[in-house]
């Protein structure tokens, strides 16, 4: 595996190859790698001929009072694992390179980031669409790997794709789990032993609303009680969001007429931890 830490230097080392290759996969990350990530890279290489992934804590999607400072960084580890995992070229570029002096150009999803963490970080999308799109340009990969963990971002990625005509393809791959049922996260590097084991609430919400779903239950409202219930019990954990949603528009839904997805966001102490899952209800049965 080759380490580039600036744009020529990738480029130039993905033409050298590009003409020989049917398809270039694309697993773009902040770092701080766990095996969610590692998910992503193994089914990048089990469907393309050359991976690329990158590593690059990027300054514009953190609001002023978030964590950019002190997110989590170990370019060793994180190497070992690409290496691992398959990856042929790791991109770890500095944000003067990323984002050279004088740079005005954003891109903005309206609607879909509206709601959720759309809406508790302001600006943050315009951030993670702006390096996806530019990470786009320079690696122009063939099919782009993204956890379904940040369904939101998955969404807001594939619907900017689609808007611009990115000649690409992008890839959900389902979350990886704590066997406590916790999704993974580098955040969860953040949490102390307390706070690990409170952090179990976050997918016993994702739990109890299947559970009222599979009971018959159709009412959004209902479920999204139940969880605040379920998180005010826990002392150290503070709901921020759930919200039931069209899974395709992220709109709320009132109603489970069909299925939706449930997106939740809960602080356990200071770290910001966020889930999902789908909501399939049961068929409602046709006026007899
Ligand atoms: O999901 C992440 O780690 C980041 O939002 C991404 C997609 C790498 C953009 O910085």
């Amino acid at each position: 595996m080759d380490i580039l830490t600036t744009v020529n230097d990738l480029r130039e080392a993905i033409r050298a190859r590009r003409t020989y290759l049917k398809r270039i996969g694309f697993v773009p990350t902040m770092g701080y790698l766990h095996a969610g990530h590692e998910a992503l890279m193994r089914q990048a290489k089990e469907e393309c001929d050359l991976v690329v992934a990158s590593i690059f804590v990027n300054p514009t999607q953190f609001g002023p009072a978030e964590d950019l400072e002190k997110y989590p960084r170990d370019l060793a580890r994180d190497s070992e694992l690409c290496a691992r995992a398959g990856v042929d070229f790791l991109f770890h570029p500095d944000a003067r390179d990323m984002y050279p002096l004088g740079s005005s150009t954003w891109v903005d999803v309206d609607g879909l980031t509206a709601i959720a963490c759309g809406a508790a970080r302001p600006g943050h999308f315009r951030g993670v669409c702006t390096v996806c799109a530019k990470l786009f340009n320079i690696v122009r990969p063939d099919r782009a790997y993204f956890g379904e963990k940040d369904f939101q971002q998955l969404m807001v990625i594939k619907r900017m794709v689609r808007d611009l005509f990115m000649p690409l393809t992008i890839v959900g791959v389902p979350t990886v789990r704590e066997p406590d049922g916790l999704a993974m996260s580098s955040r969860n590097s953040y949490l102390s032993l307390s706070e690990r084991q409170a952090a179990r609430v976050v997918p016993k919400t994702l739990q109890r609303a299947r559970e009222m779903i599979d009971a018959g239950e159709h009412e959004g409202a209902a479920i999204t009680a139940a969880i605040e219930e379920l998180v005010a019990a826990q002392p150290l954990a503070k709901l921020q969001y759930a919200v039931i949603v069209d899974p395709d528009t992220l709109t709320p839904m009132r109603a489970l007429t069909h299925e939706a997805r449930l997106l939740v966001a809960i602080f356990v102490g200071a770290t910001r931890l966020i889930d999902n899952c789908a909501l399939v209800p049961k068929a409602v049965a046709p006026p007899a």
